[in-house]
């Protein structure tokens, strides 16, 4: 998904977890006002959905919460425990979200106060989030909060359309490697799996990209790798080259690039009633 070499094409999970908190200390800063969502008492039970390095399930411990984080990926989950093992109350463990009561023990079933995601949903295709969902209301307690934030429709909208005309000038087609939903996409599924909507938001959050004039490129190489079919570097190059080219009036500014994130951010409740 992330970081590995574009020119081959989309791959399984392998994230360079050492420059993803090189170049993307935004993406859990930004994640930091999405924790204050939840309600933390001593010892509330939190699932960090898509934990990544594990800096935001860190910072749920300090403020009280027992956390478990989940990632997909090897690299992500070795370099949270290297990091944040010895922490008391906090473990990691690697898993799918697709199938979250194995990930975390078929003995979590209605154990956790809450269920946490910061900029992970995004990243599992669309007909999955059915078995996410599933997996979320398993989990939590009958009252539990599912919090979550993720890249809302048209999420780096200019980004995936600058792609798609460079790759379409060379007679590629482009790969759509993400899952942007709408609130009115996205809370009927919640509700279909017993998570009661209480509050939902769509807005625009231009992010300002780390790497001064390469922060771009270094996007690209990061996360956006399923963009792209099978390139030669020359040939990957020139398509980068074109996007920046495109990109280049609206969203360089003052030495940075800035990208047309679009968040959205729920809080859901499991039912009483829901079975299981
Ligand atoms: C996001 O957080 O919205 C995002 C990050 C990487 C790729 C696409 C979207």
């Amino acid at each position: 998904m992330a970081n590995h070499e574009a020119r081959e094409g989309p791959s399984e999970d392998a994230w360079n977890a050492a420059d993803y908190d090189d170049q993307c200390a935004f993406v859990y800063e930004y994640g930091e006002r999405v924790t204050e969502l939840l309600d933390l008492d001593e010892g509330t039970r939190v699932l960090d959905l898509g934990c990544g390095t594990g800096h935001l399930s860190r910072e749920l411990v300090d403020r009280g919460a027992r956390v478990v984080g989940v990632d997909r990926s090897a690299e992500m989950v070795a370099r949270a425990r290297d990091r944040y093992g010895g922490v008391e109350g906090l473990r990691f463990v690697q898993g799918d979200a697709r199938d979250l009561v194995a990930a975390v023990g078929t003995d979590s079933t209605r154990t956790f106060d809450a269920v946490f995601s910061n900029a992970a949903l995004h990243w599992i295709p669309g007909p999955a989030h059915d078995a996410v969902l599933d997996g979320v209301r398993r989990l939590l307690k009958p009252g539990g909060v599912f919090v979550a934030e993720l890249g809302g429709r048209k999420n780096v909208e200019s980004i995936v359309e600058a792609v798609r005309r460079e790759l379409d000038d060379r007679g590629y087609d482009a790969e759509q490697p993400w899952y942007f939903p709408s609130i009115g996409e996205y809370t009927p599924r919640l509700e279909a799996h017993g998570l009661e909507v209480r509050d939902a938001q769509l807005f625009d959050r231009p992010t300002t990209l780390d790497g001064d004039a390469e922060g771009l490129r270094d996007w690209l190489a990061m996360f956006g790798d399923g963009l792209f079919p099978s390139l030669s570097d020359e040939a990957y190059d020139a398509v980068v080259d074109g996007v920046e080219a495109r990109l280049e009036a609206d969203q360089y500014r003052a030495g940075s690039w800035v990208v047309d994130y679009r968040r959205l951010r729920f809080r859901a409740v499991r039912t009483e009633a829901t079975p299981e």
